[in-house]
């Protein structure tokens, strides 16, 4: 059993929050709305608990589950009291239209968190090709996962597996971008006719 520190309140954190509890975890909620962290707090159960927005997260793991355009803020605000965390960066930067990322080469959301989150935090891509009402059904499904660092990765994989998410490790950090194309993909399949009881994968064949 693990401590997970979620940040954020909304769909994500409550679909990651509800599955690791289900699967043994202790998760802490810290939101900018104290209120909407207690409630999804509340609704959670099995011993979650509220967190300071700003303070250090008890978890190692930090799953940042705020929009993709206050992601790099909220690192920002808790500055140093992420030394040394793995930061989980779960955003989907489509642009308003949702026709492409607000995102580019080389400066995917992740590699942005990375440049503005202490030295000796360690970021990794995770989660962001999963609906959070899929992850809900709490169905096994494949994740994809992202980072420079194989210490954090096999942390976030061996989270991943523990949920039943089967961790598919795509490379180093810069493929965070491809990851984040990969959440537009997924919504692009599901929208074209797959419907969104839908998981990206991939088989060895
Ligand atoms: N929903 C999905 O199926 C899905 C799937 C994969 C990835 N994602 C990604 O997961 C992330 C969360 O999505 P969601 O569906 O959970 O969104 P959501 O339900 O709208 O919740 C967003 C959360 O982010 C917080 N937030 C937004 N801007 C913030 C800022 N500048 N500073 C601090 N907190 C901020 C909100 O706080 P307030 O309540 O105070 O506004 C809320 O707690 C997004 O980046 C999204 O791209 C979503």
């Amino acid at each position: 059993m693990t401590t997970i520190s979620i940040i954020g309140s909304g769909n994500m954190a409550a679909a990651i929050g509800t599955r690791a509890v289900k699967h043994g975890h202790t998760v802490e909620l810290l939101s900018r709305n104290t209120a909407s962290a207690q409630a999804l707090a509340d609704q959670i159960g099995d011993g979650a608990t509220v967190g300071t927005f700003g303070a250090r997260p008890a978890g190692d793991i930090v799953v940042v589950a705020v929009l993709a355009g206050g992601a790099v803020d909220v690192v920002s605000h808790h500055g140093d009291a992420l030394a040394g965390k793995i930061l989980v960066d779960i955003t989907n930067p489509f642009t308003a239209d949702g026709s492409g990322l607000a995102s580019t080469a080389g400066n995917s959301v992740a590699e942005q968190i990375a440049a503005t989150a202490p030295d000796s935090a360690q970021v990794v891509k995770a989660f962001n090709t999963l609906f959070g009402h899929v992850l809900a059904q709490d169905k096994p499904v494949d994740g994809f996962l992202a980072g420079d660092s194989a210490e954090a990765k096999a942390q976030v994989a061996a989270f991943m597996q523990s949920l039943d998410v089967r961790p598919l490790d795509a490379g180093p950090l810069t493929m965070a971008h491809a990851l984040e194309w990969a959440g537009l993909l997924l919504v692009g399949v599901a929208r074209s006719g797959a419907g969104f009881d839908l998981a990206l994968g991939a088989e060895v064949v």
